[in-house]
């Protein structure tokens, strides 16, 4: 008898099946009335069996047609359940929209001008947020009774350490990890017991550069200022530079650039003179060199402190600096997405 075959055939026929009108043909073919089941019995002549035989029969009959009506059961219940899952599915709602964030206004000046330096070979170092007074003051030519430290309200910790008040607090650091010849940025927060108004936080970032080398005089210094602001702003943008005192540069200046909210014609972020202070600089002092081991006579350098939060408010259009800490999605939700 064709048990076997036909078990196996049936097989075959299901695991091809692709969908539940294909199942139901494979019902009729193996099940129907006029089925290979069917016909099994039909083309036996029960007369020429013996009891034995017979009762073989009818049991391998069985089985098959219980075995075939199960698979088939099986069959088509996959089916009906893939297409409960597909009807579940209204492929005409709306999606749900994932929220992807964007990076912080500050992040993406930040990124770019790192971009900028490195691609005139300076390194990007970090900076401590808690500093030592010799750092941040000593260091840097300001002693104790100078009073520039005056012009720099500090926040003091209760170690006798302080919240960096600018990023040239890690001049001399790098200095000393990494030698001379130097070209480097450390771009970082700093922190000034400040009375906050459109244009001053108390928590704020900065931008330090400084560059050791041999012969490197204000030519160079003024060089890089004008390669950066150039491609920072990817337009002409009006600049002065005009006497300013640090007591770690000599000569210093402050470098200013035309206010881009008002276009120079005064306002509130720049308080009404048409001008933003934003990249003070210099040539490194002679004491700073000789703080980080470095002869004054073989190197010289210059260094600027640009002031990275203010640089973003002209980049952006943005009038006030509150906004930066506010924490308000709103805000930040206005730049761009970068992944
Ligand atoms: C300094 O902090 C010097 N360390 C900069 C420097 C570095 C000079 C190297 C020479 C050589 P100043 O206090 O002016 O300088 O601050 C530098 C810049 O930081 C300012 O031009 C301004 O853009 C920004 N800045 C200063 N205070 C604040 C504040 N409270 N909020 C936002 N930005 C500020």
């Amino acid at each position: 008898m064709d048990f076997d075959k036909i078990k196996k055939e049936l097989e075959q026929a299901l695991s091809v099946a692709a969908d539940l009108k294909q199942v139901e043909e494979v019902r009729i073919r193996f099940l129907g009335k006029k089925g290979s089941i069917a016909d099994l019995r039909k083309n036996v002549d029960f007369k020429s069996l013996s009891a034995d035989e017979k009762k073989d029969f009818g049991r391998n009959f069985n089985n098959l047609k219980d075995y075939a009506e199960e698979q088939v059961k099986q069959a088509s219940a996959k089916f009906k359940n893939h297409n409960k899952e597909s009807a579940d599915i209204d492929m005409t709602l709306p999606g749900t929209q994932r929220s992807l964030g964007s990076l912080h206004p500050i992040t993406i000046v930040q990124i770019e001008l790192e971009e900028i330096f490195k691609s005139m070979g300076f390194s990007v170092l970090t900076g401590y947020e808690a500093e030592t007074e010799y750092y941040n003051f000593d260091s840097l030519n300001i002693p104790a009774d100078h009073p520039a430290r005056e012009m720099q309200d500090t926040y003091w910790l209760t170690n006798n350490m302080l919240m960096r008040t600018h990023t040239s607090a890690s001049q001399v650091r790098a200095i000393e990890e990494y030698g001379v010849p130097l070209r480097a940025i450390f771009p970082g927060r700093c922190f000034r017991y400040e009375n906050v108004d459109a244009s001053h936080e108390n928590t704020f970032y900065q931008l330090e550069g400084l560059m050791i080398d041999k012969d490197i005089s204000i030519a160079h210094l003024i060089a890089v200022m004008k390669a950066l602001l150039s491609r920072v702003f990817h337009k002409e943008v009006k600049v002065r530079l005009r006497p300013g005192f640090f007591p770690f540069v000599e000569p210093g200046f402050e470098l200013d650039i035309q206010c881009l909210l008002c276009a120079g014609k005064g306002c509130s972020t720049c308080k009404k003179t048409g001008w933003i202070e934003l990249l003070p600089c210099g040539l490194v002092h002679p004491r700073v060199l000789e703080c980080g081991k470095v002869d004054p006579l073989a190197y010289s350098g210059f260094a600027f402190g640009l002031g990275l939060t203010r640089l973003a408010m002209m980049k952006y259009n943005i009038p006030e600096i509150r906004l930066f800490n506010s924490g308000d999605i709103r805000f930040n939700a206005q730049f761009p997405v970068i992944v």
